[in-house]
């Protein structure tokens, strides 16, 4: 169904654009495609990657990379999910990407998300809501994330030790459950944390969502959306 999903969202990439390539299981998929249309079928792209592996998958199947910085602008962004909602809300940082998603989604005129239907939730926070953290006072951080949403708040490990982002940070995941009922809101509480470099939750950011079920590939738009 990843694949299915990931390799659909393709249609939205024409010639000549600048596409911001996600991070994770799915939209690894539309990264493998690309890569073929470039090789087959000439097409011609210039990607954006939001984390080293997709750097490193790009790279690989011959996608064109270039710095968001070094570009005018950016037409669409392809990105994976972890939830979202009837309003097109989302959670993502499953994959501790979310800050380089962040800046690459808010820069591009464009976001299709590819997601299987196990993503979509009435309310999000099942998925442990990631929130990425300077490692400095952490500790503090975490428990201040803990009393402001009134919920159990983990730092992501790895092993022995934090998991570490590929921006030197660290993740906390709060466990909200099905609580939030305000995206918004909750994002720009937890942004008034000295310690919280960003959050997982992209609010009014998603414009389709290429979704996968078992009866084949159905494309979801925002009736507020830009697509
Ligand atoms: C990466 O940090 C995440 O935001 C991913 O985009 C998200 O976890 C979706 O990943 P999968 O497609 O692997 O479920």
């Amino acid at each position: 169904m990843k694949r299915q999903a990931g390799i659909a969202a393709c249609d939205f990439v024409k010639s000549g654009m600048n596409v911001g390539l996600g991070t994770g299981s799915t939209v690894k998929y539309t990264i493998l495609e690309l890569g073929k249309r470039i090789r087959d079928d000439g097409l011609n792209i210039i990607g954006v990657p939001t984390s080293i592996e997709t750097e490193e998958l790009a790279k690989k199947v011959g996608i064109p990379l270039a710095d968001l910085d070094s570009l005018s602008h950016l037409d669409v962004v392809i990105d994976g999910a972890d939830e979202y909602d009837s309003n097109f809300e989302l959670i993502k940082g499953g994959g501790a990407a979310l800050l380089r998603e962040k800046i690459v989604a808010q820069a591009s005129k464009a976001m299709v998300v590819v997601a299987d239907e196990r993503k979509r939730v009435d309310v999000l926070g099942t998925f442990p809501l990631p929130i990425e953290v300077t490692p400095f006072c952490h500790e503090t951080t975490r428990k201040s994330i803990e009393s402001l949403l009134r919920v159990r708040a983990l730092v992501r490990m790895n092993g022995d030790g934090p998991l570490l982002t590929d921006n030197g940070n660290y993740i906390v995941d709060a466990h909200c459950g099905p609580t939030i009922l305000r995206p918004r809101d909750v994002e720009q509480q937890l942004l008034h944390l000295a310690g919280v470099v960003q959050v997982g939750i992209f609010s009014g950011m998603c414009d389709v969502v290429v979704l996968a079920t078992p009866a084949g590939v159905e494309v979801v738009r925002n009736p507020s959306g830009r697509l």
